[in-house]
């Protein structure tokens, strides 16, 4: 009985800890951190690096310069290079840029990541019939923490 109850016990603190963040629930201190990871994970750098690099996922060098990244072609520098920026900012900085840089940057044109509400949905600007549902995010919670992880590898 005693196992079983310690069992239950350690499935609940599992579930607890693995909980992931809904983007509505998603709640920025003033400064537009985030201090909690999305999924309840660690972020692994090397899916991150492949999140950056993707254009149908962050494709963040569309519009950011990132040295370690040079043999990906295509680098924009719309937004700042991102070399060292894992020793400028921290990871709630990072995670909360990502997430929605607007929190950050006002009225800039970065992409939030991780956001399914607020926003003009696609197709309704232009002829009023967007598609109606849930809308996903850009990312997802785990990916988010994947580039979070990825950006922290990047030194000055
Ligand atoms: C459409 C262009 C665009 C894309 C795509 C984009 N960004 Fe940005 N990003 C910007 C701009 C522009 C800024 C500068 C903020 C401002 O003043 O508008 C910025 C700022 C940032 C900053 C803060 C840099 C600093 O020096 O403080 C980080 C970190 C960042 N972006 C990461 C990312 C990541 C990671 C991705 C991909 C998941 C991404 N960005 C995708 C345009 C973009």
């Amino acid at each position: 009985m005693k196992r079983i109850m310690t069992l239950a016990c350690i499935a609940t603190m599992a579930s607890a800890a693995f909980a992931e963040t809904a983007p509505d629930d998603v709640a920025f201190t003033q400064y537009g951190e985030l201090e909690q990871s999305l999924s309840g994970q660690p972020g692994d750098p090397e899916a991150g690096k492949a999140i950056m690099v993707a254009r149908g996922k962050g494709n963040c060098i569309a519009c950011h310069q990132v040295t370690a990244l040079e043999e990906f072609p295509f680098h924009g520098n719309v937004g700042p290079s991102l070399d060292g920026i894992g020793s400028r900012r921290s990871a709630a900085e990072l995670r909360g840029i990502i997430v929605n840089a607007k929190m950050t940057f006002e009225g800039t044109i970065m992409p939030a990541f991780y956001r399914v509400s607020d926003f003009t949905r696609p197709g309704d600007a232009f002829t009023g019939k967007a598609a109606d549902g849930p809308l996903s995010p850009l990312l997802t919670a785990q990916e988010i923490e994947d580039v979070v992880a990825y950006l922290q590898t990047l030194q000055d």
